[in-house]
């Protein structure tokens, strides 16, 4: 590695419900990647799971500006790593070493990507990566369990219950008809429905009626067997992004979500072009500012992150603060609260990709 550039694998797609999403990161972390330093190969992980390497100089991507169409380009060739093998990528069709990674940033969100799985690909592989390991990944993923191991630490979180889709009915429409009555008398309306392990606001509902609750436990349980029934929270919608370099695990000044939907959904996030305004840094007091941060950071280090994270928070009218959720590999396209937030901190985003990747690398050499 000392004369040549660190090959740094793109990996983006892949199998859940925000795959979308994650190509519209990666193409604007190749975008910004310093290819001075970098030599990038970018892997596709199509929705059935199987990885594919596109040609240098063809395009990556089919409709890239169209974030509910955007697309891997079809015909690239079929790869995988190796358990052993150095970060090897291997054609699976004719046996021949395509590349050779020096470090991984699997741009990946939600199930099989953002969960632990990928990231215990990559290490049996023997190749560094960006970001969370297998355990903070899926303990970051799971809500139920975050909530549990904040909550333990001491870290305010929403109320919540756990409810996991029971075979003795015939349906979830039948298990919400026959629940509805105990979740309406214990949180009261509205409430709040969420699949466990879902991102990007994908199967959550907010309920205020029986009718809406048979809707969102179907929804729910079509993404997770395990869904969160949770307090509705009044307040403002704010993320703090957590970097770790040189050492310290730095928090950035918050930012602001005010969506103008019922509340954040997958279609103010990513369709509606009008469907959020973000405001950075918050509008928040000195005292604010001062917990989100400090909250950011001990959510980071409860739930085993490394590398990068955004908390989310709720700040109530009575100025109380509640984290909502982490996510360990936040959204990266051009218009999401994380670079932006270090953007406005003087971390212009093709700097953050680098630090990003040279942490990883030395974590790399540190494990070697
Ligand atoms: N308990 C709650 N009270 C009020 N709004 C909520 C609550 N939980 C979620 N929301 C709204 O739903 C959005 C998505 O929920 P979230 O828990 O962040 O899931 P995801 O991982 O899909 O982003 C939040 O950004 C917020 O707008
Ligand atoms: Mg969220």
């Amino acid at each position: 590695m000392k004369n040549k550039k660190p090959v740094v694998g793109i990996l983006a797609g892949g199998q859940s419900a925000e795959h979308e999403v994650s190509l519209q990161s990666a193409k604007n972390v190749l975008d910004a990647l310093d290819k001075a330093r970098y030599e990038p190969v970018f892997i596709g992980i199509q929705k059935t799971g199987r990885w594919s390497m596109q040609q240098r100089g063809l395009a990556q991507f089919l409709h890239e500006d169209d974030p509910s169409r955007i697309a891997l380009a079809p015909g690239g060739a079929p790869v995988t790593l190796a358990p052993g093998r150095g970060g090897r990528l291997f054609n699976l069709e004719t046996g021949r070493e395509e590349a050779s990674l020096d470090v991984v940033f699997p741009i990946l969100h939600g199930p099989f990507g953002e969960d632990g799985t990928v990231q215990g690909l990559l290490k049996l592989a023997g190749v560094p990566f960006v970001g969370a390991g297998v355990l903070g990944s899926a303990v970051g993923m799971d809500k139920a369990i975050a909530k549990q191991l904040l909550r333990a630490a001491g870290v305010p979180v929403a109320g919540w219950v756990e409810l996991r889709a029971d075979p003795s009915y015939k349906s979830a429409v039948e298990q919400a008809r026959a629940v509805y009555k105990i979740y309406e008398e214990v949180f009261g309306l509205p409430f709040f429905v969420k699949p466990a392990n879902m991102g990007s606001s994908v199967g959550v509902s907010k309920v205020h009626s029986k009718t809406e609750f048979v809707t969102a436990l179907k929804q729910a349980f079509a993404f997770d067997q395990k869904v969160i029934i949770e307090d509705y929270i009044e307040g403002r919608e704010i993320e703090c992004a957590v970097l770790e370099w040189n050492n310290k695990v730095l928090a950035s000044p918050p930012g602001e979500i005010r969506s103008r939907h019922e509340f954040y959904s997958y279609e103010a996030k990513y369709l509606d072009e009008k469907g959020a305004e973000l405001l950075i840094p918050a509008a928040l007091d000195q005292d604010t500012v001062r917990t989100v941060k400090s909250l950011a950071r001990k959510t980071f280090s409860v739930l085993c992150c490394e590398g990068l994270a955004r908390v989310d928070f709720f700040v109530r009218p009575d100025g109380g603060v509640l984290v909502n959720e982490i996510n360990t590999m936040p959204g990266f396209t051009r218009i999401s609260m994380y670079p932006k937030l270090w953007e406005r901190s003087g971390v212009p985003y093709p700097r953050l990709i680098s630090r990003l990747i040279s942490r990883a690398l030395e974590r790399g050499d540190i494990l070697s």
